[in-house]
């Protein structure tokens, strides 16, 4: 009869345990929540070495004000769908792996119709130092500010003047 007692607290201590995690992910499933992913392993060296710790924020700069659904994914994660209001801004972290493959591409919906398709992270624009662009540990991307075909800003936190613009890669493939 002990033993069954004892175990039976134990049962219970596990489901409230469980319980507590629940509430505190859903309450984590927010959009400006800041979600952590895959974290591996020590922090590296950007833009040389594996593992380097990086930073992904999206602001919601459509040009209509809405609200933008954005559904990030790489070949390990799903983000899952996250709604940011206008002007406000969402991100995730995560570590670059050892082969340096870590892809993350994004859905992004807004209005009506509005869909588009964009590699928000990607080893050789945003982690390489002999690459075309400089290398990125918080990466600041500004989503439909410009509308002249180059509708992803990447900006530097110092110099918020002097964003690199890129089309949407609607048919790339991951
Ligand atoms: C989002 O971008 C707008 C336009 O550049 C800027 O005014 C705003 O400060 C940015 N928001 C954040 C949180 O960086
Ligand atoms: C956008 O957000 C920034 C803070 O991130 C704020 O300073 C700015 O006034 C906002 N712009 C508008 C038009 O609300």
């Amino acid at each position: 009869m002990a033993l069954f007692d004892k175990s039976h607290s134990i049962f219970m201590v596990m489901i409230s345990f469980y319980s507590l995690y629940t509430i505190f992910s859903s309450v984590l499933d927010v959009s400006n929540a800041v979600q952590e992913t895959s974290t591996s392993g020590s922090a590296g060296v950007d833009g040389f070495w594996p593992l380097a710790p990086k930073h992904v924020i999206i602001n919601n700069t459509v040009q209509s004000k809405q609200t933008l659904n954005v559904h990030c994914k790489s070949s390990e994660d799903d983000l899952g769908l996250i709604h940011i209001p206008w002007n406000q801004t969402w991100g995730f972290k995560f570590h670059v792996n050892v082969f340096k493959t870590t892809k993350f591409r994004c859905h992004f919906t807004w209005g009506i119709g509005e869909s588009h398709e964009f590699n928000i992270f990607t080893v050789a624009r945003d982690d390489d130092n002999f690459g075309d662009y400089e290398v990125c540990k918080v990466c600041i991307w500004e989503v439909g500010r410009d509308n002249k075909g180059k509708a992803m800003c990447r900006v530097n936190r110092d110099e918020l003047n002097h964003p690199v613009c890129f089309p949407w890669d609607d048919k790339a493939i991951l």
